[in-house]
């Protein structure tokens, strides 16, 4: 396995690995690695011959106020972890290899990202949109591996590149889930022990919502209003928002049909979790 820190060898290595046919596998990561991304980098590998991991904290992407210098960057774990599901290359770059000068260039996705963590999270997507256009440019994939547990990134970035004609593939893994159904997360290592347990409602109440939808009901009022009971339960929880969305457009739903996802996004002490179903109700 190849480790690249700079921009220069990430285009020469994949091009060697391009003029021998190979087809370009690439999972962009911030890191600290978990069984949710080895499930991408996995999947990265079955269908592709050349593998490639970024892992870089992105720091447009982040807020004022937010995680980026508490981020945990535990460089050497992860370079084993890309080691011991076969990456062929890893890319860890410096914020100056990415970020040389004052960036003044943006790529913005309209609509898709006005709702749910758009409306929390100013700015946000368009420091991700913005860095996979970069990664993207760099890396040169056939195919980009995302996970549906960040499911508005990942409709964001698929949009993205559909609207501005990028000349790759991208696919949506499933969310990979701990035993009680918390969906692995690189932030749950901030919970404390009580604060992990209490996490688990996340689940519970989408577990709720799609209880209630199997059982035919189409009042997106109704769940939402059930699922906030549940959290509410629980002391820690700060919730942000519990949304039904149409997801193709990501807008509020009032009546549950056709294919919705189901979004929460809390704080528990200072961490913020999100998670998310994707169902089709069908016709109602
Ligand atoms: P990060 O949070 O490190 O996530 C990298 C990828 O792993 C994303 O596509 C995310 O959806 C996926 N992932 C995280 N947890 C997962 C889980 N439990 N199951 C399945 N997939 C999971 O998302 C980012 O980094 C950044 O925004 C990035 C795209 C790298 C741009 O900076």
């Amino acid at each position: 396995m190849e480790i690249a820190k700079t921009i220069e060898s990430v285009k020469s290595l994949v091009k060697a690995a391009n003029s021998q046919g190979k087809k370009i596998g690439f999972v962009p990561t911030m890191g600290a690695l978990h069984i949710g991304h080895i499930s991408l980098i996995k999947a990265a590998v079955k269908s592709c011959d050349f593998v490639v991991v970024s892992i870089f904290v992105n720091p447009t992407q982040f807020g004022p106020s937010e995680d980026l210098e508490k981020y945990p960057r535990p460089l050497e774990k992860d370079l084993e972890i890309c080691r011991k599901n076969n990456a062929d290359l890893v890319f860890t770059p410096s914020p100056k290899e990415i970020y040389p000068g004052e960036n003044i260039t943006w790529v913005t996705v309209d609509k898709l990202t006005e709702s749910l963590c758009g409306q929390s999270r100013p700015g946000h997507f368009r420091g991700v949109t913005t860095v996979c256009t970069k990664l993207f440019n760099i890396v040169q994939p056939d195919i980009a591996f995302f996970g549906q547990k960040d499911a508005q990134q990942a409709i964001v970035i698929k949009q993205m590149v559909t609207d501005l004609n990028m000349p790759l593939e991208i696919v949506i893994c499933p969310t990979v889930r701990e035993p009680d159904g918390l969906a692995v997360s690189s932030r749950n290592q901030y919970l404390s022990e009580q604060q992990r347990k209490d996490a688990a409602y996340i689940f519970k109440s989408l577990k709720k919502c799609q209880e209630m939808i199997d059982a035919g009901t189409a009042n997106a009022q109704k769940v939402i209003t059930k699922m906030r009971e549940i959290l509410q339960r629980v002391p820690s929880i700060e919730i942000e928002y519990v949304s039904i969305v149409d997801a193709e457009t990501l807008q509020n739903v009032d009546k549950i049909t056709g294919k919705i996802f189901t979004a929460v996004a809390v704080k528990i002490g200072s961490t913020r979790l999100i998670d998310n179903i994707l169902m089709d109700a069908g016709e109602r």
